[in-house]
């Protein structure tokens, strides 16, 4: 029987593997929503500074993960590193990014309470459809997508793409500190990093940009990812 579901792809891998350069690029190809999972755990440990919690505090907040309030617009239209995000009503003003907030991010993610509150909100983005970038988006929020990805890259490649989204967002960041920032990341997020075993793995350290997608799209369509044609990029408002 044909599923007449609009599909869900999902793109995971670690930090700077070319997840959202991918994920806008077929988003935009698919008319699918892009949502950068990514963004909510960020948008929630901006929210976490605010209420003036430490990792300590996992059961507040875990119940912070359950009300707070928290609008996220990644139209893949946008420019990369462009996205709406306010936390109940508060725009953070690119401090979901600043890389200082690296081992808190993680240890936010860590919290099991966190990852559940936040399970149902990243599914309820399924249901239009959409190009879900993140970690665990293929083996653990959308175990039945249409097409699992999985991106990998050399360390050295990683820390010059990380490095160079922040010089074509006009920050200024320092690159120790930013290269601390991803091995630490990769050390703390391991456990939550899934290559699910029925992913497309691609290297983006062999593939430029224009082949990573024509592999990927090739893939996709594979797989049998049929997009409706009234497909369209609504604005991601979600309550977590
Ligand atoms: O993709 P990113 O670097 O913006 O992710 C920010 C943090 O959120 C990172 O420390 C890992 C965590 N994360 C996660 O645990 N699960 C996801 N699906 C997405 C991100």
């Amino acid at each position: 029987m044909t599923d007449h579901r609009p599909p869900v792809i999902t793109i995971d891998g670690p930090s700077g593997s070319g997840k959202s350069t991918l994920g806008r690029a077929l988003a935009l190809r698919y008319g699918l929503q892009f949502v950068d999972t990514g963004l909510l755990y960020r948008g929630l440990t901006v929210a976490v500074i605010q209420h003036g919690l430490t990792a300590a505090d996992a059961p507040s907040i875990a119940e912070l993960a359950r009300s707070a309030h928290i609008e996220l617009n990644t139209d893949p239209g946008k420019a990369p590193g462009s996205w709406d995000l306010r936390i109940n009503g508060w725009d953070p003003h690119g401090e979901e990014r600043n890389p200082a907030h690296a081992r808190l991010l993680s240890e936010v993610s860590a919290i099991p309470a966190v990852r559940t509150a936040l399970l149902a909100v990243q599914r309820a983005f399924g249901i239009a459809g959409c190009v879900a970038v993140g970690r665990d988006c293929g083996m653990v929020i959308f175990p039945d997508a249409c097409a699992k990805i999985y991106l990998e890259a050399s360390d050295a490649i990683r820390r010059h793409r990380r490095a160079s989204q922040f010089e074509e967002q006009g920050t200024a960041v320092d690159a120790s500190l930013l290269s601390r920032e991803i091995t630490e990341r990769d050390r703390l997020d391991a456990p939550r990093t899934f290559r699910d075993p029925d992913a497309c793995v691609i290297n983006t350290d062999l593939n430029d940009i224009e082949e990573m997608i024509r592999l990927a799209v090739q893939y996709c369509e594979d797989m049998g990812c049929a997009v409706p044609s009234d497909a369209t990029h609504p604005r991601h408002e979600e309550r977590v």
